[in-house]
């Protein structure tokens, strides 16, 4: 079955379907809370919706009649794809946060550096790409650290040897350090291999 994956402008053609393992990674926040990083279905469409309908959000891009509902759908389809995945963070019943997984870079992004993909050692068709927002009054907190070590969890449960994402926000700069990857230096990529037990916790 083919199904399209859409961000922002771009789309993308993708096989889906497959069976992935249960994945959860829970994990206390600065502001006393708990987080929980999951796969999202069908029951979470409508925090998904509530998520994307908040300003300043991944969605943004997608703003128009509808955007909401579109980028939920596609959330729970690619959570299901073979070759994608995309997590939810959840505060209580509520989504904070979200991440996907893609194989692909998307048509507005620049290609990944393969200088730095050779440097670390993978091959451009082994690293997924991973695109991560939280919501603005949940910065800080910890939420995005969650959701990179569900990309990480998620993306070796794919067959990922590791995940790169867009450095552009010294956060991520922060989180991919903690974890023990690499940023490209003087560059827009950063890469968490899936292969070692990477999390420092200080
Ligand atoms: C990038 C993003 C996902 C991080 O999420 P988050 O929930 O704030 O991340 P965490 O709280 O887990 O960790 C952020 C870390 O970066 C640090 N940090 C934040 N802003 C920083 C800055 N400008 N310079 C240096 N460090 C910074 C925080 O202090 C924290 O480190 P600490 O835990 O050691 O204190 C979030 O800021 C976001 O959604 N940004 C908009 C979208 C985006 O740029 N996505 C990334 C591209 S895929």
């Amino acid at each position: 079955m083919q199904s399209v994956h859409r961000f922002g402008t771009a789309s993308v053609r993708a096989l889906s379907t497959s069976a992935k393992p249960p994945m959860s990674v829970v994990r206390a926040l600065k502001n006393g809370r708990s987080v929980e990083v999951l796969r999202p279905t069908e029951d979470h469409r409508a925090a998904l919706v509530a998520f994307a309908r908040r300003p300043i959000t991944m969605f943004d891009a997608m703003a128009g009649p509808g955007h909401a509902e579109a980028a939920a759908d596609d959330y729970v389809w690619n959570a299901k794809s073979a070759r994608h995945d995309a997590l939810v963070a959840m505060v209580d019943a509520k989504v904070v946060g979200v991440a996907q997984l893609d194989p692909d870079v998307h048509e507005m992004e620049a290609p990944i550096d393969a200088g730095f993909l050779e440097r670390c050692g993978v091959e451009r068709s082994e690293v997924c790409v991973a695109r991560t927002v939280v919501a603005i009054d949940w910065q800080n907190q910890g939420v995005g650290s969650a959701l990179k070590e569900g990309q990480i969890e998620a993306a070796r449960a794919m067959g990922y040897r590791a995940v790169v994402s867009d450095s552009s926000h010294a956060a991520v700069h922060r989180i991919v350090s903690r974890l023990g990857g690499t940023v490209q230096p003087g560059g827009l990529w950063t890469l968490v291999s899936t292969e070692r037990p990477t999390v420092k916790r200080q």
